[in-house]
């Protein structure tokens, strides 16, 4: 992090320099894992939250949530993208001013589609678009900011980069790598009407896996990142899991389900994120259209089929 303007960082400048910025973000939904890249891969989807981020004359805060989320989600400070903005001003130095925030939100909530790590990434690009000038962030700062807030990096790196990222942790804080995927690759997202909690979803994972599990998963997320940059006829063994989707099953029975069905019928299928939705990533949109009619033809619950491009860009940020 670099302050640009050395006399206007710091708390003052929150009151004085700031004054009628106004930032548009624009940020990605995201499944997260892909199989077997637990805590590591993920992909980032063309299906968006929009956010306007403006600085107030006035006190206070104000808040406008339009779309999913509306009227469900709290209007204060415990808000997800203030709490990630505030955070990313506390790491600046820089006093927190008076905001308007207008979200238009597309992303499901609780689906296992990246919307908490949505928030937090359209959090922390905001500030860094009312910063600009005043105070610079780097790539690793942006992902660092954003991994303090979610818990993992695999949601938040491609929320904030775009296409394939690999996300790591090391003692300097979480790094990633970003790869763009085939072109033929095509991802159908399914979700279902009810929503699951990550941390459920966490809390069935065992401290420890056999060893050749774990051998298993580094064979399949080394494959995984080959079928999907430049050999999609390998994706339906790549992305095959041993670590955690059948230790979550029980806790989402109609998405394991769905999930065998589609995999017997040859559909490379998991669990995106957390789940409960479905990832299929299909190696042509014909395969996408075959995996949408059984789907439609054989399903026992309800499922929306969102067939989405990977986005390329990550979250943008633009000043209004
Ligand atoms: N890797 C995370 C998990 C993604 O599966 O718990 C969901 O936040």
């Amino acid at each position: 992090m670099t302050a640009a303007v050395e006399a206007g960082a710091g708390p003052e400048a929150g009151a004085t320099s700031l004054a009628g910025r106004h930032v548009l973000v624009k940020v990605p939904a995201t499944s997260a894992n892909l199989g077997p890249g637990f805590d590591t891969l993920g992909l980032a989807l063309a299906r968006y939250d929009d956010l306007e981020v403006s600085v107030r004359d006035a006190p206070g805060l104000d808040i406008e949530v339009h779309g999913v989320g509306e009227g469900e989600v709290p209007l204060d400070e415990s808000h997800l993208v203030v709490r990630a903005i505030a955070h990313t001003f506390a790491r600046a130095g820089v006093a927190l001013p008076p905001l308007k925030l207008v979200a238009h939100n597309r992303i499901p909530h609780g689906r296992g589609l990246g919307s908490s790590g949505a928030a937090i990434v359209a959090g922390v690009v905001a500030a860094k678009g009312l910063l600009e000038g005043i105070v610079e962030f780097s790539a690793d700062e942006l992902l660092d900011l954003a991994t303090e807030l979610e818990g993992h990096p695999d949601n938040v790196a491609p929320a904030l980069f775009g296409g394939l990222t690999i996300a790591w942790v090391t003692p300097d804080g979480p790094r990633h790598k970003k790869l763009i995927v085939h072109r033929g690759v095509s991802p159908l997202v399914l979700v279902p009407e009810h929503e699951m909690s990550t941390a459920l979803a966490r809390s069935l994972q065992p401290e420890s896996v056999p060893h050749e599990d774990a051998v298993f998963n580094v064979s399949r997320s080394a494959l995984l990142i080959a079928a999907l940059i430049q050999s999609p006829e390998l994706l339906f063994q790549a992305t095959e899991d041993k670590l955690h989707q059948h230790y979550r099953a029980k806790a989402m029975p109609e998405t394991d389900r769905l999930i065998r069905m589609l995999r017997e019928a040859g559909h490379p299928a998991v669990v995106s994120g957390a789940g409960p939705s479905i990832l299929v990533l299909a190696s042509d949109p014909s395969e996408r259209a075959a995996a949408i009619a059984l789907v439609e033809a054989s399903a026992d619950t309800a499922w929306q089929a969102l067939p989405l491009a990977v986005d390329f860009k990550g979250a943008t940020v633009q000043n209004a």
